[in-house]
């Protein structure tokens, strides 16, 4: 595959990618969040928008950005947000890619006053968030839908898992076990699985990573 930035091998096309971590509420200054940098979504974002998409592109509170033309960036802070802002615009995209690791539980209450240190034990009853990407899934009426896992056991057989259960075409799966791989580095080691496939790919810059998953998308799109 190759893919000169004269390629413009998506357009016409418009993805919408999340990425990032979301920042769930404990009180006015603290917050239940994740180390995940936003760097892969942005990566994709990027090759995406080189190759001729529309790119809406909603991130959690992430350090990255992006100048890029073509690139529509919303901010939000918590999954709840975030799933407010994918709705307003899912229905209406060709490829959705849910990169960002968003928090799986939020606090049931958010303190309005900062919380004292009064007692020597604290409890924070958390509730569950909703799912974006199994909503996402449920809703898909021509999207191609690409899901990440992120494993620490039994990988494969999860990441087969989540592929079914949120109704996906596709699902990247992160490694962490390999040195250099997933969060906070640049680079990525991931296998993707269709229905029917499983694809593994070397140890590379999360922008090589991005060229991978749109080479093989734009593949699936011709199938
Ligand atoms: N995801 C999402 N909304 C959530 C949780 C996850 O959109 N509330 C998306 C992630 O962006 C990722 C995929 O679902 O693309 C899988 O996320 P992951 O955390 O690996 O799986 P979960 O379904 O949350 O299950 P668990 O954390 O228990 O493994
Ligand atoms: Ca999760």
């Amino acid at each position: 595959f190759f893919h000169s930035d004269q390629n413009k091998s998506l357009e016409g096309k418009t993805v919408l990618i999340t990425a990032g971590p979301t920042y769930e509420a404990i009180d006015p200054v603290r917050f239940i969040g994740n180390h995940s940098s936003g760097k892969m979504g942005f990566s994709l974002a990027e090759e995406a928008a080189k190759r001729g998409a529309k790119v809406i592109l909603i991130s959690g509170p992430s350090a990255e950005k992006t100048t890029i033309h073509n690139i529509e960036t919303h901010r939000v802070t918590s999954a709840k947000e975030m799933f407010e802002k994918v709705f307003q615009f899912y229905e209406n995209v060709d490829i959705a890619i849910a990169s960002a690791a968003v928090a799986d539980y939020a606090p049931k209450e958010v303190a309005k006053e900062k919380i004292k240190k009064n007692d020597d034990n604290l409890t924070i009853e958390l509730i569950k968030n909703p799912d974006i990407l199994k909503t996402m899934g449920e809703r898909k009426n021509r999207q191609f839908l690409v899901g990440f896992a992120l494993e620490t056991q039994n990988e494969e057989e999860n990441a087969k898992g989540k592929l079914e259960k949120k109704n996906l075409d596709m699902i990247v799966l992160n490694s962490l076990r390999d040195e250099g791989a997933g969060f906070k580095n640049d680079t990525n080691k991931i296998k993707i699985f269709t229905k029917t496939e499983k694809t593994e790919f070397d140890l590379k810059s999360k922008d090589e990573v991005a060229k991978d998953i749109f080479d093989f998308i734009e593949n699936q799109l011709l199938k």
